[in-house]
């Protein structure tokens, strides 16, 4: 993915409480085009392997089990400055630390429980996105 590009999940509280109809408004709002789209549950293997980079650190387990506990949407995004645009636009992981507006402000509880995900850089986007999509599957 160039610099056009990133990768979301709306996390399973979200989906839980209903919220993925706001979550998306806000993202097409936000000037996001939807690349490419997906309702899923991971299994706790496809979990630990996408988030096997943080394996080492003390809630590794929690974050596992939180991310297979329920259904989640996973999407690529494009719109220009993608990745940082996108984390501006969900707000400080922890939601106590979020900006008024912003999408974990409005919809997450805690620091794990934090409602969506997008991509740290480019070069994890492309990463993140082709863990889920083939190209075929990319528009
Ligand atoms: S970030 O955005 O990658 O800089 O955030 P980071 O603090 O490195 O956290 C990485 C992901 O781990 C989740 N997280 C936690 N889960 C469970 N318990 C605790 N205490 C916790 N702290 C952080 C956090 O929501 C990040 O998830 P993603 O999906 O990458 O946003």
């Amino acid at each position: 993915m160039a610099n056009n590009r990133t990768f979301t999940m709306i996390k399973p509280d979200a989906v839980a409480n209903g919220h993925i109809g706001a979550i998306l408004n806000d993202i097409t709002a936000g000037g996001f085009k939807i690349v490419a789209m997906k309702y899923l549950k991971l299994t706790p293997e496809k979990a630990g392997e996408f988030y096997a980079v943080h394996k080492e650190r003390g809630f590794y387990g929690e974050l596992v089990s939180f991310m297979s506990s329920g259904p989640i949407v996973a999407a690529i995004l494009e719109k220009d400055n993608a990745v940082e645009d996108f984390r501006k636009l969900i707000g400080a992981t922890n939601p106590a630390d979020a900006a008024e507006g912003t999408i974990r402000q409005k919809y997450a509880k805690s620091i794990d429980a934090n409602a969506v995900h997008g991509s740290d850089s480019d070069e994890n986007a492309e990463i993140e996105g082709n863990f889920y999509f083939t190209d075929a599957e990319k528009f």
